[in-house]
């Protein structure tokens, strides 16, 4: 697949993954949503960030065993009871329309006290944004709705943001924010 081997390029993982361990961010157990070929499940693990990892995608063609620790399954394979200290979204949530449904369908799997990634496009430059947009129209075939970092926070409601981040690669401008949840969720909105 040569998007997965360009990923990587236009990704700024390195930057990200230092940020995550500066924040302290080091688990047991992670699932990651629309996990593609389960590039940041492997990366994370390489840095030692989670010790083991599921992805869940609604394409069969990711499903796949990464190492011993970390497989990408389909979505309908989840247990429901299936329990994370990390739960990440990667570029997954422009893709989604109703994207407060889809974040409070996932984070019933996180953990009290566990830890929420969100890494996506930043739509603030127009310039950046189209281009994006466009990259998407091809390769997916959708018009991407991005979500802004505001509005993110919003959407995570009750969850305590405890780092941003933000690089551009070429015309691919990222974000991300990293998020704790409290203690007891039932304080969550
Ligand atoms: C841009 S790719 C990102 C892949 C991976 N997270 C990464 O960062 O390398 C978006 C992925 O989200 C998946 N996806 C889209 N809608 C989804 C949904 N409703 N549930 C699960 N996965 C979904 C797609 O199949 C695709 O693999």
């Amino acid at each position: 697949m040569l998007l997965a081997k360009l990923r990587p390029l236009i990704v700024p993982l390195e930057t990200l993954i230092a940020d995550c361990m500066d924040a302290g961010l080091c688990v047991q157990t992670c699932l990651d949503v629309g996990c593609g070929t389960g590039l940041f499940l492997e990366e994370f693990y390489r840095a030692g960030i989670i010790a083991a990892g599921t992805g869940v995608e609604i394409s069969t063609r990711y499903r796949r065993t990464i190492n011993p620790d970390c497989r990408v399954i389909l979505d309908s394979e989840l247990s429901p009871d299936a329990q994370f200290e990390l739960v990440m979204f990667n570029d997954v949530l422009h893709h989604v329309a109703d994207k407060p449904a889809f974040l409070k369908r996932y984070l019933t799997h996180l953990c009290p006290g566990g830890w929420i990634l969100v890494k996506e496009m930043n739509p603030e430059r127009f310039m950046w944004r189209w281009l994006n947009r466009l990259h998407d129209l091809v390769m997916a075939h959708q018009l991407i709705r991005e979500t802004t970092p505001e509005n993110l926070e919003q959407l995570l409601t009750g969850f305590i943001r405890v780092r941003h981040g933000r690089r551009r690669i070429l015309w691919y401008d990222h974000y991300w924010s990293l998020f704790r949840s409290p203690a007891n969720l039932a304080a969550i909105p």
